[in-house]
């Protein structure tokens, strides 16, 4: 027995370790015991970690600060973790798989590390009556969450919602700036998004939601994207700069306006998206990557266009605009590989993928698209005829 001769002083050792170790330091909590014992504490100078076999309603008092991290993976048997006093996390805040936490009460806590909470099927609200202000990064997934209130950031670092299924509605309105990547995906399919007051960001990708509002978005290093959402009408009213812009497989959109866009540096690729009539970008002036749209649309206003580094590729089945227009920039304005047809069967990316999804053709779509063709009309708003109408225009300064 070798073995259990070793084991019993390093275990005593651990033992002793504890007994003398700082009582307001890292603690692991198995029971409510265990966190009674902090409540003398003004500040936990390390980690809580919460034992997975804690089980029932668990409650801190006392401490007003953590310098390290509060954490609990697999802690099945939780039901509520309570914390009215904690103000700040310095480091994380990890819950991962409490299947059966129904209520999470931390209604002084404005400061965190960063967020990241998984599995948490049964959590339905949060009661974080201050509402967390600042987090570095934060990714909400697999949760029960039906609202994001309580988060009111207004710095994030990288910020991931995902597979929240309940998730219907979110509003950050404090949320001015995000230093890293936002990305939705698969939460409610009627997901609504508002960011409000969101200037600057990084990379912003968003799958699966019904409505998205930009109003004061200026600014993205990176990618602007959208796949598989549900919303109409896309604008950016306040969009100047951006990294690389897709957006693919939008089932319900018909417009896409970013009315004082001038610079993408990076690709701009739509395809897929078959109710989509109208694109109006008419101040997008230079594109570093390529431009890449095919689809069923009637109008696109390009009309600013004066650089575009990459290749250019402008298919669609019902176009009423005209490649002449395009056809004029090909020597001087667009460097790569270049195609436009106003009018083809078969519309395809640059790649050659299909710019329409399979279920073309069919009656709905065919009606759908002769009423929205019918609005562009009303608008006169085809590339050809603001072309001459600015060249009139011209003219008219003239005489
Ligand atoms: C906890 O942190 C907050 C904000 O940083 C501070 O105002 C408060 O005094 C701290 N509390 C203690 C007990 O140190
Ligand atoms: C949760 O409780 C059940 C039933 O008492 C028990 O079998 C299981 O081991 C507990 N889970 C954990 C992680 O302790
Ligand atoms: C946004 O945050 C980043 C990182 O903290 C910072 O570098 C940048 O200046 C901020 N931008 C604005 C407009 O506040
Ligand atoms: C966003 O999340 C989805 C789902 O997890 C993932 O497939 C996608 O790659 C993420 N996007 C980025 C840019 O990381
Ligand atoms: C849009 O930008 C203008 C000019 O920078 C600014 O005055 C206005 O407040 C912005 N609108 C919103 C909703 O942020
Ligand atoms: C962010 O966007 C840039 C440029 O659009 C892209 O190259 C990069 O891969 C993106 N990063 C992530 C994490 O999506
Ligand atoms: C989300 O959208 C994608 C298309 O980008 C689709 O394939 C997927 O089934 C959708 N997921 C949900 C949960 O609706
Ligand atoms: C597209 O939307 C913009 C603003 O959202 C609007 O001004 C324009 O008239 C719309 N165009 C069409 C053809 O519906
Ligand atoms: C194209 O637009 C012009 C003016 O808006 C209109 O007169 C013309 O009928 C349209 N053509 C088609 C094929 O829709």
């Amino acid at each position: 027995m070798p073995f259990v001769k070793y084991i019993l002083p390093a275990l005593a050792a651990s033992q002793l370790a504890f007994a003398t170790s700082d009582p307001c330091g890292n603690a692991k909590v198995q029971n409510q015991g265990d966190a009674d014992a902090l409540a003398q504490c003004g500040t936990i100078k390390g980690d809580i970690t919460i034992a997975k076999s804690y089980t029932g309603t668990l409650s801190f008092s006392g401490f007003e600060n953590v310098t390290g991290s509060i954490t609990c993976d697999g802690g099945e048997n939780i039901t509520d973790i309570t914390a009215d006093k904690i103000i700040k996390i310095g480091k994380e805040f990890n819950l991962n798989g409490l299947t059966r936490l129904t209520t999470l009460a931390f209604g002084n806590l404005n400061n965190v590390g960063s967020i990241s909470w998984n599995a948490l099927p049964k959590l339905q609200s949060l009661n974080f009556n201050a509402g967390v202000t600042q987090a570095g990064d934060v990714m909400i997934q697999n949760t029960g969450l039906t609202s994001l209130d309580g988060i009111s950031l207004k710095q994030v670092g990288m910020f991931q919602i995902q597979n929240n299924r309940d998730l219907m509605k979110i509003n950050i309105n404090n949320l001015m700036n995000a230093s890293d990547l936002i990305n939705f995906s698969g939460n409610y399919d009627q997901l609504m998004i508002d960011l409000p007051n969101l200037g600057t960001g990084t990379n912003m990708t968003f799958r699966n939601i019904s409505s998205i509002s930009l109003p004061s978005l200026e600014k993205l290093t990176g990618q602007l994207g959208f796949w598989g959402t549900e919303f109409k009408t896309f604008s950016a009213p306040n969009l100047t700069t951006v990294g690389d812009v897709v957006f693919m497989d939008n089932s319900k959109l018909t417009n896409i306006t970013m009315p004082v866009l001038t610079t993408v540096n990076g690709g701009f690729n739509i395809a897929r998206n078959d109710k989509l009539s109208s694109i109006n970008l008419p101040k997008l002036n230079r594109v570093t990557g390529a431009i890449d749209f095919s689809g069923k649309f009637n109008t696109v206003d390009l009309n600013a266009l004066n650089d575009v580094e990459g290749g250019f590729n402008l298919q669609s089945t019902d176009g009423n605009f005209s490649c002449n227009h395009f056809d004029n920039l090909r020597k001087n304005v667009i460097k790569g590989k270049y195609k436009c047809d106003a009018k083809t069967n078969k519309p395809t990316t640059s790649n050659g993928n299909s710019g329409t999804s399979s279920s073309s053709g069919s009656s709905s779509s065919g009606s759908s698209t002769a009423t929205s063709s019918g609005a562009a009309v009303a608008n006169g708003a085809s590339v050809a005829v603001t072309g001459v109408a600015a060249f009139f225009y011209a003219v008219a300064q003239l005489l």
